[in-house]
């Protein structure tokens, strides 16, 4: 039903210079994987097909990672070490690629904005790639929201439960319990005080929204820092129609911090000794 992601690329990772001077962070492997592949793997499991990419100046990296390399597919062809380039293989064949730029950074919700072009006017995911998610033995995060939105039609953010200690990084949200799992927003405020907070249920990098959002950005004052922020356009759809929190089941990664990063590698390093 949703066929398109949208995969916000354009920061430039400064929490992990100087790996990022001259690489994107989405680059960045746990494992042997990069970052985004992992995004693009979760994607391609709830059923989308068309990756649509916001990237900036020094991301290149990015738009050759999910391109053909002739020189290397002739030198690895009928070696031992050709099956190495399966899995990206077959995410070639099967996706589709499409790029923009970013070109001042000015917020989330800005740069969700730019991909207008490159989503038109259908319902769509986005997927912040330092937010890596694995759901053991089960469905990623993006498939169980697919789920969600088949049956409520509406914009929907993933959320975790945080220490207050932590709410000053994230979107927060609070709404009526529809379920044991998902709320009906009625409060979203972008990294709020602990005392502003109201409660401790966390946006994580994973979202489904309606292309009416788009509008509402264009209407978006810039918010916290200065930036147009997704939290406060998602807010106004709140307020117009319905916007949904779904607390998903599985584990999330700050990989856009050294110790998130850090735990995931140990996380899928662990999950691979142990054949899982
Ligand atoms: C963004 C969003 C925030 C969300 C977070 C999830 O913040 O603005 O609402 O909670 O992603 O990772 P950023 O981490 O880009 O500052």
């Amino acid at each position: 039903m949703i066929k398109r992601c949208l995969f916000p690329a354009a920061g430039y990772g400064t929490r992990f210079l100087p790996a990022t001077k001259a690489m994107p962070k989405e680059m960045l492997p746990v494992m042997a994987k990069p970052l985004i592949q992992y995004g693009v793997e979760e994607a391609v499991e709830a059923g989308m097909e068309i990756m649509a990419i916001i990237t900036g100046r020094g991301k290149r990296a990015i738009e050759d990672h999910f391109d053909i390399s002739y020189e290397l597919e002739h030198q690895i062809k009928g070696t031992s070490k050709e099956y190495l380039l399966d899995d990206i293989r077959a995410l070639i064949n099967r996706c589709t690629f499409t790029y923009t730029r970013q070109i001042e950074m000015k917020g989330l919700g800005d740069a969700i904005y730019k991909g207008r072009v490159l989503i038109g006017d259908e319902p769509f995911a986005v997927l912040l790639a330092d937010d890596l998610c694995h759901n053991e033995g089960g469905e990623g995060v993006l498939a169980q929201m697919a789920k969600v939105y088949a049956k409520y039609r509406c914009s929907i953010v993933a959320v975790q439960e945080v220490p207050d200690d932590q709410v000053h990084k994230y979107g927060i949200v609070s709404g009526k319990a529809i379920g044991e799992d998902l709320f009906m927003v009625d409060e979203m405020v972008e990294k709020p005080s602990p005392e502003e907070a109201p409660s401790n249920l966390a946006i994580i990098g994973r979202y489904i929204l309606t292309p009416d959002i788009f509008d509402l950005i264009e209407k978006t004052e810039p918010g916290k820092g200065g930036e147009i922020q997704i939290t406060d356009a998602l807010m106004a759809q709140a307020k117009e129609g319905m916007v949904m929190a779904y607390k998903f089941k599985g584990r999330r990664f700050d990989c856009g911090s050294i110790d998130g990063f850090v735990e995931a590698t140990n996380y899928f390093y662990e999950l691979a000794k142990g054949g899982g």
